[in-house]
């Protein structure tokens, strides 16, 4: 039987866990939490959930950056409610992450200006689309792209960076020999605390 893990009986080592694949997330495709839900409230109070890519994970912060078009709905429900969550699951280390928090929308400062120059040609392009995430086409193929040089002036306005302040974050490991479940708000410090699976 393979021993347990260091964190399985150790708070501050489950939080290291926790970071470690949140900071290996955006760069490791197979890391789950490369592509977490994320999760919002809509104008109606109802949940909305969808896929986005993780780009940035920072501890030291305690923040979580994706990006998104500003004309989608996920902006406008961020901008609304101020508040988001973003969920993984990774099968290979049974972890599953929860994060939420106070979210942000950045799409004129620096942090925005960053996030765009350091973006892929192919991921910029989609800031382009017209007409807008979400409209209604007549035929699914109705909308256009522009290229990649032309998606730097035309997608630049629509693209956002958001920012999730974790708030709350909370661990789920799954073992036979005992599951272990465990939460930190930002407001106690990232004290933690053990909670029944
Ligand atoms: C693998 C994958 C990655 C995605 N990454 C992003 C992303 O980083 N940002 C984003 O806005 N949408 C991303 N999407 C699309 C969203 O999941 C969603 O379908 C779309 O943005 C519309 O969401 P909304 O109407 O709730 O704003 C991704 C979808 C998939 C399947």
């Amino acid at each position: 039987m393979t021993p347990l893990p260091p964190f399985h009986d150790d708070l501050d080592a489950a939080l290291a866990q926790v970071w470690r694949l949140l900071e290996e997330g955006p760069a490791l495709r197979r890391n789950a939490f490369h592509m977490p839900a994320l999760a919002t409230v809509d104008a109606d109070g109802q949940p909305q959930v969808r896929t986005v890519v993780l780009r940035a994970a920072d501890r030291a912060a305690g923040t979580l950056r994706f990006h998104c078009d500003r004309r989608s709905a996920k902006a406008a429900e961020i901008a609304a409610s101020g508040v988001a969550a973003l969920h993984g699951y990774d099968s290979a280390s049974k972890i599953q992450i929860r994060a939420a928090g106070p979210a942000t929308l950045h799409t004129d400062d620096a942090l925005a200006e960053a996030a765009w120059t350091g973006a892929m040609a192919m991921s910029r392009v989609c800031y382009g689309a017209d007409p807008a995430p979400g409209a209604i086409l007549p035929e699914g193929h109705a909308y256009t792209l522009p290229d990649a040089e032309t998606a730097l002036t035309l997608g630049r306005p629509n693209f956002c960076a958001a920012i999730l302040r974790v708030a709350r974050l909370e661990f789920l490991y799954l073992d036979r020999r005992g599951h272990r479940r465990a939460a930190w708000e930002r407001a106690d410090g990232w004290a933690g605390c053990w909670l029944v699976p």
